[in-house]
């Protein structure tokens, strides 16, 4: 059944485990994150960027996402926008049949962000939709927003209690290290994220949901398939999966992951033609690549997320 993020959130919280938030642009990942979340009884989230909509169209998604639905009737399933930008953007999805929505103006002044994402807040829950906010910026690259390394900045814990109360937002996304793509901490340092902002923030605003964005692991086994098979993605590295196990004990309820997907479509793909360079039916080199996400989505699902058997 599609839902809101409200009642996962809650048992989530108060279980120890998170939710997966899946980023989809297609038929052949929402296929393999449901298979994976079905056979394994996890709700699940599956998000839409605004360059996911350009790519597929709005329509496309809603009703590739409603088939999973009606193939699942009993896996909640919330549908979310990932990186609003805008309140139009936002309402358009709240109208268009979206169950949760994120507005990210955490690039911009601590009042701005309060003042957009208020608005945001206020068309969302007059329409039964629930509402992801940001405070602190990642390093990396989130749609067309490309954030320099060393620019980032972590959230400030003190501003955390003063943002929620004047927004009345329903999760909120935080910056503890995470950074989006591939390469996220340089080779020979040692990946961190900063548990003790992350405990702050939640000392400061106790049972609210807590997102982390940017929390691909860069399986290296996807990374040197990539490489093995004519890619060149050296240096990839991702977030350790024991601490995003951790986090989720802690008071993240939603870890979002895109580019482990990307990683194992792409691997895959590359792998299937080096080996079959005659084939050209996308049935052919799709099928390995959907098996490969539903693998990898049951994996999150069974040693990192925690969320297996949670409907
Ligand atoms: O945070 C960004 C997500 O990975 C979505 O990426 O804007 O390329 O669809 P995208
Ligand atoms: P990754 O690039 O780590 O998969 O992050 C995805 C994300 O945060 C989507 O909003
Ligand atoms: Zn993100």
């Amino acid at each position: 059944m599609l839902v809101t993020t409200k009642e996962m959130f809650k048992k989530a919280y108060d279980g120890g485990y998170a939710i997966g938030a899946f980023n989809v642009n297609n038929m052949e990942i929402i296929q393999g994150i449901t298979e994976a979340a079905s056979e394994l009884k996890s709700p699940v989230i599956l998000q839409v960027s605004k360059g996911a909509r350009e790519y597929a169209n709005h329509t496309y998604l809603v009703k590739l996402v409603e088939a999973a639905v009606k193939l699942y009737p009993d896996m909640p399933i919330a549908l979310h926008l990932d990186h609003g930008d805008s309140f139009e953007l936002c309402k358009s999805c709240i109208d268009g049949g979206f169950t949760s929505v994120m507005i990210d103006l955490s690039s911009k002044s601590f009042e701005e962000n309060v003042e957009g994402t208020k608005k945001v807040v206020e068309y969302a829950h007059a329409h039964g939709v629930v509402v992801e906010a940001e405070l602190g910026t990642l390093a990396g690259i989130e749609d067309e927003v490309v954030v320099e390394e060393g620019k980032q900045s972590y959230t400030d814990p003190s501003m955390v209690e003063e943002f929620v109360q004047k927004t009345n937002c329903d999760s909120l996304a935080i910056a503890i290290g995470t950074s989006h793509g591939a390469y996220k901490f340089k080779p020979g340092t040692k990946p961190q994220l900063r548990f003790d902002i992350l405990e702050e923030v939640s000392k400061r605003i106790p049972g609210f949901p807590i997102v982390l964005h940017g929390a691909s692991s860069v399986p290296q086994d996807f990374v040197k398939m990539v490489n093995e098979f004519g890619g060149h993605m050296p240096d990839a590295i991702g977030v350790p999966e024991d601490q995003l196990r951790h986090a989720a004990e802690l008071s993240v309820c939603k870890i979002n992951i895109d580019s482990d997907i990307r990683l194992a479509m792409t691997g895959n793909i590359r792998k299937y033609f080096a080996e079959h360079p005659d084939h050209f039916d996308p049935r052919q080199y799709l099928k390995p690549a959907r098996a490969a996400v539903k693998e990898m989505v049951a994996h999150k699902i069974k040693d990192v997320l925690g969320s297996a058997n949670k409907i």
